[in-house]
């Protein structure tokens, strides 16, 4: 297993692997979420309709220095699931994941955040954070079962997702 990465590799974990995402990806993606608004909402940019080109404009942005995302499969037949990643501007980087529908309830988004802690500890970076719509105990469960901490409610604006909205801030130090 391959839990201590440099910028750029796949990572492996027990059931999953988490490839460097890029383009190509996109039309998986459109696969998985395209319609499924109950799921893209609870993000704060995943593109809805996530149609391959808006999937492939969202790839870009995230393609950044500073930002790791990565397209998660599973071991077993290599298919596409989902994605996961983390980076942005502020001192400690925002964690963020969305899985296919059908993946769900078996422990794959767990499986997949646990690597992004491990890879963030290899990088030496002090902590992660993430945000989970208060409406979301999915997520919320996701971050206490990877060690997590729920630092509270909080409100913070999501220009895609209606403006101010409350979110539960989750943080963890490495
Ligand atoms: C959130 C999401 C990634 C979870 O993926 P997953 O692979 O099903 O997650 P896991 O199986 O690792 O863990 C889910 C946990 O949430 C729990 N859960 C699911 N629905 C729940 C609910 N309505 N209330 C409380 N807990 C719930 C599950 O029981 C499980 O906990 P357990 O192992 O203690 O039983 C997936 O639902 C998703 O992609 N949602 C849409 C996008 C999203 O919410 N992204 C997060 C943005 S912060």
């Amino acid at each position: 297993m391959n839990d201590i990465a440099t910028p750029g590799s796949t990572i492996e974990t027990a059931r999953l692997l988490l490839s460097p995402l890029n383009e190509t990806h996109a039309g998986d993606f459109e696969s998985l979420f395209r319609n499924d608004w109950e799921a893209i909402k609870q993000t704060g940019q995943i593109p809805f309709p996530a149609t391959k080109e808006a999937m492939q404009i969202w790839i870009a942005k995230c393609s950044i220095p500073g930002s790791h995302a990565f397209c998660v499969s599973t071991k077993v037949n290599g298919q596409s699931i989902g994605v996961v990643g983390f980076g942005g501007s502020h001192a400690i980087s925002e964690l963020g994941y969305i899985l296919g529908r059908a993946f769900w309830g078996q422990g794959y988004a767990t499986e997949a955040v646990k690597a992004m802690v491990g890879l963030a500890r290899s990088f030496g970076l002090g902590g992660l954070q993430a945000y989970s719509f208060v409406e979301n105990p999915a997520s919320a469960r996701v971050l206490e079962k990877a060690g997590f901490s729920n630092m509270g409610t909080i409100v913070r604006e999501y220009p895609k997702r209606g403006g101010m909205r409350r979110v539960m801030h989750f943080r963890t130090i490495l």
